[in-house]
């Protein structure tokens, strides 16, 4: 499996999108941007004070005059966005609820993609994941024939002489957890938690497939196949039985334990005939509990690098960067936001 990040950067030369920062002046920003412009990968708009953004520029020595950089405090269309906020909202927000979110980079940056204004959007060098993701959710929203929006990390390691091994892992970052939606007024149920967790199957499959894996996906649990009981066991198994309906085509197996997922000899004993099983390279956790810890030890116990979250059934590509990161990773994921429009 080769380098993810070269074919990426082929095709955004060869259509170059705008990115937008909301966190202009962070130097991890900045060094990122000058090396996306300098390239010519990507167009670039920072979010900030204008002479904030050229400061922390010159004090870190990044090349970033190729780049927008828009103050929401001085920009022109600012009353024509509050507007088309208001509407979005429906009711929601008033003007002037509106128009102090957009003071802020997260709501001005998001929208400048809802307004056309850029493709794509990357923030929380400083904003926390909910801040960052909330803007997103309220106003550019799920994409046509998607419930919810939910997220997935590429984790890739080099194993030497065994080659590179690259998996997905889904959702570690934004569904905390799987209830059924209900109507207030009937008590029907709109959408199961079962159908939740089983679209987040399938969006992770697809997000694993845009980086050259070939998925195999296990919903994973504490039980394989019925050997334990419990609501979260059966949210698994039923949302297994969901996703394989949903996409027939894909390899999809579950309730299955992470032994019997990756371990071939653990899956013969425990799970027998099954496509997944001993083989798998998605993995779907029945909560953000499960997978958050989850990726984290692959990451740092397991030597894994982690590309991360990448949201999924938005409307447009939209993506978190943790408050830790560093430039390098915030260069990685311009590319992995620009390559998913
Ligand atoms: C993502 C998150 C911030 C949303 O929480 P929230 O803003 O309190 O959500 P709300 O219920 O108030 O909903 C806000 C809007 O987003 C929508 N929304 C919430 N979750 C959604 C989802 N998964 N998919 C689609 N839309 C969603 C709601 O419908 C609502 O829309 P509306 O205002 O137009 O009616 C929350 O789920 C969260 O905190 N997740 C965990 C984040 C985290 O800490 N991750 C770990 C670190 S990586």
């Amino acid at each position: 499996m080769a380098d993810m990040f070269a074919p990426m950067i082929e095709q955004l030369k060869a259509n170059p999108k705008t990115i937008v920062f909301t966190e202009g002046p962070d130097p991890r920003i900045l060094e990122a941007a000058a090396k996306l412009l300098e390239e010519k990968v990507l167009k670039v708009i920072l979010v900030g004070n204008v002479e904030a953004v050229k400061a922390a520029g010159a004090a870190g020595n990044f090349e970033v005059s190729g780049a927008e950089i828009i103050d929401p405090a001085t920009y022109e269309g600012m009353d024509e966005m509050v507007q088309t906020m208001v509407e979005l909202r429906k009711g929601k927000m008033s003007a002037e609820d509106c128009a102090a979110a957009l003071a802020k980079g997260n709501y001005f940056g998001t929208m400048l993609v809802k307004m056309g204004k850029a493709d794509c959007l990357l923030g929380g060098a400083t904003y926390s994941t909910a801040d960052t993701v909330r803007p997103a959710l309220q106003l550019i929203k799920t994409r046509k024939g998607a419930h919810l929006v939910s997220s997935c990390f590429i984790l890739d390691r080099d194993f030497g002489e065994e080659g590179l091994k690259r998996i997905a892992m889904g959702d570690c970052a934004i569904n905390i957890d799987y209830p059924d939606t209900v109507d207030k007024a009937t008590g029907e149920v709109k959408l199961s938690g079962a159908q939740k967790l089983a679209e987040v199957a399938i969006e992770t499959a697809r997000t694993a497939a845009i980086f050259g894996i070939d998925p195999k996906v296990a919903v994973l649990s504490f039980s394989t196949k019925g050997s334990g009981k419990g609501a979260t066991v059966a949210l698994s198994h039923d949302a297994t039985l969901i996703a394989q309906e949903m996409a027939p085509e894909m390899a999809i197996d579950g309730e299955l334990q992470f032994d019997a997922a990756v371990a071939p000899e653990v899956a013969a004993v425990k799970c027998k005939g099954s496509k997944v099983a001993g083989q798998a390279n998605t993995f779907v956790f029945p909560s953000i509990e499960a997978g958050n810890i989850g990726y984290k030890i692959a990451q740092r116990l397991g030597g894994y690098a982690a590309y991360g979250p990448i949201l999924q059934g938005l409307n447009a590509p939209i993506n978190d960067l943790s408050r830790g990161c560093n430039a390098d990773e915030v260069y990685k994921m311009a590319l992995i936001t620009a390559c998913q429009g």
